[in-house]
Parts: structure tokens; C-alpha cells; sequence
């Protein structure tokens, strides 16, 4: 499909650091959505399509290779390109509800803040590659950076996975100017992004997530 071409679907995305709970309440409110009778695509970031999946598996593990910054970002879009052309422009021009876990602000918040630069470059990228796909809702669940790496830690042993992925090992200060990072973003863009508190019950996250759809896309 060409990027021009009109959408008929809602394109909604759950960003935010790490231990946020982001994939619990896109699960949960892909749940609702379906128990209104929506036809609902839950779908992530980086990942996604089966090339997208490829190259999450590159940028994630928790031995990958130090990269430039340039390389990295071009890769979280690489993969975003091909999600975006097969999975969620597809969906979207038949009018489904699409979620998805993390989308480009995760981009502008982990990949940006490096320098000016980069987030220049993110622009570009995203002008170029998301053209007019934009979420029409962007929900940035907010949490202190101590206690989500806490909970992302707790989930890594849960697993009995090898440890922390590669952006989760980074230090505190990386995750308290990331968190800054998702907040700015939703100060500068307040139409279509909401700030939950994601320290408070589950049940509570979610239902807050599902006041702000009903407020802003009425399902
Ligand atoms: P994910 O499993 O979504 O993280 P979480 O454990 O918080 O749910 O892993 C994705 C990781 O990739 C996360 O650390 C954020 C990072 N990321 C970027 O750095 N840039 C991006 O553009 C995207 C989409 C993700």
C-alpha cells in the first residue's frame, strides 16, 4: 500500500521505560477492545513482521555488538519499515484496531536523546518512513526508572532468562533522562499523547488506559 493511501483503522501506541508494564496492558486492552467487537491487531516494537523479529533479536540480546548510534537507530527503523508495510498499514486500511508495544517516540526517547543529531535524524527517518501513520493515540505509561528496573529485573529472574536485555542494563541515569524523554514528548504533543501513572494497581492502569481511548476514539 502506498504511505498516501487513506486508513480506515485506529492506530494506537503504548510507550514508556522499562518495567512499565506496557505489553501486560496492551494485551489487556486489546482484550476490551475485542469484547466491543473489534476487529484488533496487537503487534510490538522492535519487531512486529518476521524481518522485524530478526532484527529485534540483533538489537536486544543481551551480548550484542556495540554499534554507531547512526547504525542503531537506522535498524529500529529498518525493522519499523517492514512492520509498518506488512503488518500495520494492512490492518489499518481494513479498518482494524491496531496496538501496538512501543512505536517511534520509544525511538526519539532511547535513540534521541543521544544528541541534537539524532533526533534530527529521527525526524528525517520518520517523515520518510512513517509518513502519515501516525498513532491517532499514544498512551506513555510513566513510572520511577528505580522502581521499573526493579520489576524488569524481577521479570528477567521470573524467566530465569540470562539477565537484563541491552537497553535495560544501561545505568540509572540513561532510564531517569529516558523517562524525562517520554514526558517531553507528551508535553510537545498533547492531542494525541496521554501520560498514565503506571505505578498504581494493574487494574487501575488498565482501566485509565480505557477511560483516555473512550475519551479521545469513543469505541
Ligand atoms: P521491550 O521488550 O519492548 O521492552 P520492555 O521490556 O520495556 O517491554 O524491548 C524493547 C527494547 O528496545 C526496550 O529496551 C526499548 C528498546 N527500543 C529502542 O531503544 N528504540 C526503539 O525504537 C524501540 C522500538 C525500542
Amino acid at each position: 500500500m502506498e504511505r498516501s493511501q487513506q486508513a480506515t483503522g485506529r492506530f494506537i501506541s503504548l510507550e514508556g521505560g522499562e518495567g512499565t508494564g506496557k505489553s501486560t496492558q496492551a494485551k489487556e486492552l486489546a482484550k476490551r477492545l475485542r469484547e466491543a467487537g473489534h476487529d484488533v491487531v496487537l503487534t510490538r516494537e522492535p519487531g512486529g513482521s518476521a524481518f522485524g523479529e530478526k532484527l529485534r533479536h540483533v538489537l536486544l540480546a543481551d551480548d550484542a555488538p556495540e554499534r554507531s548510534q547512526l547504525a542503531e537507530t537506522l535498524a529500529f527503523y529498518a525493522a519499523r519499515a517492514d512492520h509498518l508495510e506488512r503488518v500495520i498499514r494492512p490492518a489499518l486500511t481494513r479498518g482494524a484496531w491496531v496496538i501496538t508495544d512501543r512505536f517511534s517516540d520509544s525511538t526519539m526517547a532511547y535513540q534521541g536523546i543521544a544528541s541534537a543529531y539524532s533526533a534530527d535524524v529521527i525526524r528525517t527517518l520518520d517523515d520518510l518512513v512513517i509518513g502519515t501513520t501516525k498513532p491517532n493515540l499514544t498512551v506513555i505509561l510513566d513510572l520511577d526508572p528505580v522502581l521499573g528496573l526493579r520489576r524488569a529485573r524481577e521479570r528477567a529472574a521470573a524467566a530465569k532468562t540470562a539477565g537484563l536485555d541491552h537497553f535495560e542494563a544501561k545505568d540509572l541515569s540513561f532510564h531517569v533522562a529516558l523517562r524525562g524523554a517520554f514526558l517531553d514528548i507528551a508535553r510537545q504533543e498533547p492531542e494525541r499523547c496521554v501520560v498514565v501513572d503506571a505505578g498504581i494497581a494493574e487494574s487501575d492502569v488498565a482501566n485509565a488506559i480505557w477511560h483516555a481511548i473512550e475519551a479521545r476514539l469513543g469505541p
